[in-house]
């Protein structure tokens, strides 16, 4: 933490009298006291950066955050680093998240509570609310007295989810997932000062984000005690084949990474010591190299968690399996073409289609490709590069999506079908204020009302006007999201992909 960002009261008073229709106020946390402010333009109170764990050391699992209080007050009004991008610089120094939400006084109501992960392909992205209407601002907006929204910042690429079994003995594997762990204790002790409920607490996130509510979906067996959240939201939910963290493709990339930093080969230098110590940009250059040799064989997102006998002891598809499921509630929703926008320019023909496929799954074998041709035959509606979007679509998000609905408690999945219907097609609709909210009203209320409802009654069908059917024993009928129409369909064709893919499920493997 910089301890600039601890300013003396009296500085900030000034400091916000000049800025109008915005109002300090001050919150005391055991640890901090934070100046936030609420703005009487658009009735939110909004604490833009918050610590919440201490600045980690590289690869290392994330701590409780420092007690500053001797320092004075926080300047909770800032923005901050992103965590180090695949690309791009940030800081390490990233543990931050942001709260938002109607004004609230002691003595009121408490509210549900909305946690978000941002998506990025777990390579990048990041956590700062933006202004002056933040992030799924169109949800909130459909309820009365909203509920509390907490984004937050997690470690990604090689920065969050270095693999390998150096680095489960001389580190943490999967620390991008215990950041956003770390983030859900932080929200169980603390969401009550700003008007929480934390035994209302809703998870979310699209793609990336989505692929992380997966991983604390299946955290700990499903056994995670206490249990940090009641239910979760997969929006294209993106789960990219993760292998064990000592598997050959896990060691391989791990040894790639030290060969690119100069930290392998070298007797007297242990690579994961040297990889701790390298400058960032070193690591930076690096990820650049290894994204790029990864585009045909595996998703070009090459950094995901891996299953660690830990915080993920199961593969997904064996979680679901076994109902090793936290919480008691999944609304999921895929995108109809959303698999093609992940398939390479090159594939343009059903021979091109085939060769892809043969390098997604590398680890088919000719009967077990001949069974992809069977399960997704070549079609004359069909073309050759959406044939390929499909599997990519059902192994990687989909049918993640479809697990999860369907082994929890309770559960509802739709597919939105507006065109072009491609990965995050959908999100103008709840993440930002725009125009679709007034062009499209009864697709904004009846998709985003869905959320709104499901955050705060725990039901898509309390605020949506639509009735989104439930899932029951695995079976029944989907939502279907059309431009200004809403209809079902069946689920059985879904979920005979889904359980071709299960059976796969050690090889592909998911
Ligand atoms: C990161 O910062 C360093 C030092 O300021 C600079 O040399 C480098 O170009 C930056 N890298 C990127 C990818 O922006
Ligand atoms: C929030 O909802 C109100 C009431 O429907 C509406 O008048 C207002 O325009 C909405 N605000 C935004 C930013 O969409
Ligand atoms: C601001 O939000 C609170 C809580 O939902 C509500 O009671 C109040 O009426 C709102 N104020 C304005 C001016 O909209
Ligand atoms: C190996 O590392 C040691 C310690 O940093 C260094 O002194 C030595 O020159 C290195 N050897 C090679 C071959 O790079
Ligand atoms: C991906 O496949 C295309 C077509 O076969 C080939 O031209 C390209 O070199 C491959 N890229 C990598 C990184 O292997
Ligand atoms: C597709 O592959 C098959 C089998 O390898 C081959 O016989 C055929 O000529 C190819 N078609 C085209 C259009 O390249
Ligand atoms: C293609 O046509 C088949 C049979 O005519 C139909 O079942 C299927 O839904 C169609 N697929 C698409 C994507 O339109």
């Amino acid at each position: 933490m910089h301890l600039s960002g601890l300013l003396p009261l009296v500085v900030l008073q000034l400091t916000l009298a000049a800025a109008a229709a915005a109002e300090a106020v001050i919150l005391k946390l055991p640890y901090i006291t934070l100046q936030g402010t609420t703005s009487t333009d658009t009735n939110l109170t909004v604490y833009s950066r918050i610590p919440f764990a201490r600045a980690p050391s590289r690869f290392r699992a994330p701590q409780p955050p420092q007690d500053v209080r001797a320092a004075g007050v926080y300047d909770a009004t800032r923005s901050f680093d992103m965590c180090p991008q695949r690309a791009s610089n940030g800081s390490e120094d990233c543990l931050y998240l942001g709260v938002y939400g109607r004004p609230w006084k002691e003595g009121q109501r408490k509210r549900p509570v909305m946690v978000s992960f941002y998506g990025g392909g777990f390579i990048q992205g990041d956590a700062n609310l933006r202004a002056p209407w933040p992030q799924v601002y169109p949800v909130l907006n459909l309820t009365a007295d909203g509920f509390v929204a907490v984004y937050v910042n997690y470690r990604v690429n090689a920065f969050g989810f270095l693999p390998g079994k150096r680095v489960k003995d001389g580190a943490d594997l999967n620390v991008g997932l215990l950041d956003q762990r770390r983030a859900l204790e932080w929200v169980r002790s603390y969401i009550s000062k700003f008007g929480g409920d934390p035994n209302d607490v809703t998870i979310w996130g699209q793609s990336a984000g989505g692929g992380s509510v997966v991983s604390q979906l299946i955290a700990n067996g499903g056994k995670t005690k206490p249990q940090l959240f009641r239910r979760a939201i997969l929006s294209s939910p993106f789960w990219p084949r993760h292998y064990r963290y000592d598997s050959t493709e896990a060691e391989d990339l791990f040894d790639t990474l030290a060969e690119l930093t100069g930290c392998a080969g070298n007797a007297t230098v242990d690579p994961l010591e040297c990889l701790k110590t390298v400058p960032v940009q070193t690591i930076l250059d690096a990820n650049v190299v290894i994204n790029a040799m990864h585009t045909n064989t595996t998703s070009s997102y090459t950094w995901a968690p891996v299953i660690d006998d830990d915080l993920l002891p199961l593969s997904l598809s064996e979680a679901t399996r076994r109902g090793a499921i936290n919480g008691e509630a999944v609304l999921a929703v895929y995108n109809t073409y959303e698999g093609t926008t992940f398939i390479p320019g090159y594939v343009s023909t059903e021979n091109k289609t085939r060769e892809w496929v043969k390098g997604f799954l590398p680890n088919f074998d000719e009967t077990a490709l001949q069974k992809v041709e069977d399960a997704y035959p070549p079609s004359a509606n069909v073309s050759a590069r959406d044939r390929a979007g499909f599997i990519y679509r059902d192994v990687v998000l989909s049918c993640p999506a479809f697990w999860l609905a369907a082994g929890a408690k309770s559960g509802w999945i739709g597919e939105y079908q507006i065109s072009p219907a491609r990965h995050a097609s959908d999100v103008g609709y709840w993440n930002t204020v725009n125009s679709l909210q007034t062009t499209s009203p009864i697709t904004y209320k009846g998709y985003t009302g869905g959320f709104a409802g499901f955050i705060t009654k725990g039901n898509p069908n309390a605020i949506s006007g639509v009735t989104w059917p439930p899932i029951r024993n695995g079976k029944g009928l989907g939502m279907v999201i059309n431009l200004e129409q809403f209809g079902t369909q069946s689920l059985a064709d879904l979920k005979k992909k889904c359980d071709f893919w299960r059976s796969m499920g050690g090889t592909v493997p998911v």
